[in-house]
């Protein structure tokens, strides 16, 4: 195995770990450890008072809420009205223009978004399972060649050159540029590594694994090619003909934009400008540009930072406060259970000597596949904290990111663009199109209930201005205090705390803005109730048919569903009301937009978002606490069958689902199964999972759904 730090620094102790049972919910101890750093074992980062009580909803109102909502039903339509005709983006069309694709595909409408599927009912298999009439095939696995030059996947003789030219480990975000009628560059994350499940135990050092796993993060860009099968999409096998393929890591140099670019607290021993990083980590959800690029949001940055030494003291703000939880409420700190140990192969880890390093982590970041030469970005614009991912529209001609900071009782965020996108598929439209998320305003969402009475839980919202690139609105923060520090400028203005903010995205069909809150054990604990997020305790399962039990929290997760004002993305309003509030349909609390409930499927833990072309809107899910695999569902928004959630595929055992992107005219579903196989006590040697069945031990892949032919 190549080495490109040849440093063996001390080791530090490692805290045994429980290995065995299930941890939070479903999540397995692998799960909790490697992708977010254990951080439901700590408070929440975010200890402000920002929970803006409009009434707190015992359990009694909410089976009110319930019942009411199932009798008017369409209450949240009429809000929707509104929204109706809002401009939205569309990025297979204007990325079409920019690559050779002139138009939509000429092969006619697929079936997603109309076929009339049986739900896949709750299980435990260790497969991909599709309705009867759908197809899936695997796309591309971990360990598969994206450069050229890469070898035959070993995972018993890796080496940090292998790692480089081939796909990434635990697949996330799917986005997908058309370059052709027949062809495509997918664009995939690269969230996190496991190498209790990655490698045959004791095969590599600790210094090893933290290398490989340090270069298997990232993110690829892989050209594919429609398959024979109408509606299938393979990689390219013969890499000549795929030039544009990358694989970003920790060798590539990202530009800092934005307001906070160069920044004193962006400097390190190794950049001293505060303008170029190395590297992008815990790369989560994103979403795709009109331009044709792709957003990816950096998440649970704060675990792969440590101390050697001292831990050092926060920062002082330019008006002479001290911020002493510069670290803290990031989540970031001395963590002597950290496993990953990077420090000890990389200086940039360990905070003792690099204080600034972890301040240029949880960003959105820019990559253009069509420019395999292009250094990507990192927007200091649109905020520092844990990013889920990024999601655009279009409206009034402003690009318009709709984002979560996926933390238990975190905020909601917004950017409007200063300047308006250019859809004229020129090049020089380009480059005006890329300076778009360096100016702008930086919102987070306050949303005030407007009662019980009404029976459901909805009502006003505001978008609360943080800065924007010359001006601040928080006392005491200069505009790059409030981008590198945004979680603490936010947590002034007095937002409303969310259970877990994941996707957020507007519905090109009606102009609604949907949100996965996937959950939150300390709702109705340290964080009180609201009317936005009304559940303080869950039905919950231990097995696909055990017996519902309770659990404290809201666990379940909801589908916030907002409406601009007046359909306008830019202005400082919305309406909401809780389109889904997910669990079992037997469980009191559940609500399912007025659906009747003995129609819809079980859904547990909200992630990632999508819609077809309906607007019909599929909702992949990340720890289903209702005792079987997660899975991806698809669910009405209008008429009269909103809110009738199907179950349209299950992931094998361990996986979640991620990635959902409805493709070339509801003909392609591409999804993402990730960690197959994190079951507690599962090893490389002694597999929860061997999904997709081409080993003996489980390699995350992406994949595409289609109708059998
Ligand atoms: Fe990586 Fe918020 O899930
Ligand atoms: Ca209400
Ligand atoms: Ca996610």
């Amino acid at each position: 195995m190549t080495s490109a730090h040849t440093e063996t620094r001390r080791l530090l102790p490692i805290t045994p770990v429980e290995r065995d049972g299930q941890r939070h919910g479903s999540r397995s101890y692998l799960t909790c450890l490697y992708r977010c750093g254990n951080a439901c074992d700590r408070p929440e980062p975010n200890a402000s008072d920002n929970t803006h009580v409009q009434e707190v909803i015992g359990s009694a109102l909410r089976r009110r809420a319930v019942l009411r909502g199932a009798a008017v039903g369409g209450g949240a339509l009429v809000l929707g009205a509104a929204g109706a005709g809002a401009a939205v983006a569309d990025p297979v069309e204007v990325a079409g223009k920019k690559g050779k694709n002139k138009g939509r595909n000429k092969l006619g409408k697929g079936v997603l978004g109309t076929a009339n599927f049986r739900a896949v009912p709750p299980n435990k298999r260790d497969a991909v399972v599709t309705p009867d009439g759908f197809d899936h095939n695997v796309v591309i696995r971990w360990g598969d060649p994206v450069v050229a030059g890469a070898p035959a996947f070993d995972p018993a003789n890796l080496t940090v050159d292998a790692v480089k030219k081939q796909f990434g480990y635990n697949n996330d975000y799917v986005g997908v540029v058309p370059t052709g009628r027949n062809t495509a560059l997918m664009v995939v994350n690269h969230e996190y590594d496991d190498p209790d499940l990655m490698y045959p135990t004791g095969r590599y050092s600790q210094a090893e694994i933290a290398e490989l796993g340090l270069y298997t993060h990232g993110l690829s860009v892989v050209q594919i090619k429609r398959g024979k099968v109408d509606g299938s999409w393979y990689r390219e096998r013969n890499l000549s003909k795929a030039r544009k393929n990358r694989r970003i890591n920790v060798d590539t140099t990202f530009r800092v934009t934005g307001p906070a670019a160069g920044h004193e607290l962006l400097k390190t021993g190794k950049d001293r400008s505060g303008r170029r990083v190395m590297g992008t980590l815990n790369n989560c959800a994103g979403g795709l540009t009109p331009w044709g690029t792709i957003l990816s949001g950096e998440e649970n940055f704060n675990q792969y930072f440590n101390v050697s030494g001292e831990m050092p003291a926060g920062p002082t703000l330019a008006d002479g406060t001290a911020l002493e939880t510069a670290y803290s409420r990031y989540g970031i700190g001395a963590n002597p259970s950290d496993p990953r140990q990077w420090l000890t192969i990389d200086d940039r880890f360990d905070m003792t000597t690099e204080p600034n390093e972890p301040h240029r982590f949880g960003w959105i970041v820019q990559v253009d596949p069509n420019d395999p030469d292009s250094l990507p970005r990192k927007h200091t614009m649109l905020g520092r904290f844990k990013h889920e991912g990024a999601n655009m529209t279009v409206s009034r001609g402003r690009a318009v990111v709709y984002m979560g900071d996926d933390e238990r009782g975190d905020y909601l965020y917004k950017f409007v663009s200063a300047n308006k996108v250019d859809r004229r598929g020129s090049k020089r439209a380009h480059r005006h199109n890329m300076t778009l998320l360096d100016e702008g305003t930086l919102y987070v969402a306050k949303l005030t209930g407007d009662g019980t009475e009404d029976g459901v839980s909805d009502g006003r919202g505001e978008w609360i201005k943080l800065c924007t690139h010359n001006r601040s609105f928080v006392p005491g923060m200069t505009v790059a205090e409030v981008l590198i520090f945004t979680r603490h400028a936010a947590d002034k203005v007095g937002p409303t705390r969310m259970d877990r903010p994941e996707d957020v995205e507007v519905n090109p069909v009606n102009g609604k803005v949907y949100a996965a809150l996937t959950n939150n054990s300390n709702r109705g604990g340290s964080i009180p109730a609201d009317e936005a997020n009304p559940v303080t305790s869950s039905q919950v399962r231990s097995g696909p048919a055990s017996e519902l039990t309770t659990a404290s929290g809201n666990r379940n997760g909801y589908v916030l569903e907002m409406t601009a004002s007046g359909g306008d993305h830019t202005r400082g309003t919305f309406a909401w009301n809780l389109f889904l509030i997910c669990g079992d349909p037997e469980a009191p609390e559940t609500y399912f937009a007025g659906f009747p409930k003995e129609s819809v499927s079980r859904i547990s833990c909200p992630d990632n978002l999508t819609f077809d072309a309906k607007g019909n809107l599929w909702i992949s899910t990340d720890g289903n606490a209702l005792g079987a695999n997660d899975g991806l569902f698809r669910v009405p928004v209008s008429g009269p069958k909103r809110g009738e959630v199907k179950q349209f595929l299950s992931v094998p055992r361990g996986a979640e689902c991620c990635g959902p992107l409805v493709y070339d005219g509801d003909r392609s579903l591409f999804f993402a199964p990730q960690h197959p196989g994190e079951v507690s006590g599962a090893t490389f040697e002694e597999p929860a999972s061997t999904w997709p069945h081409s080993n003996d031990y489980p390699r995350p892949s992406v994949c595409v759904a289609y109708q059998r032919r």
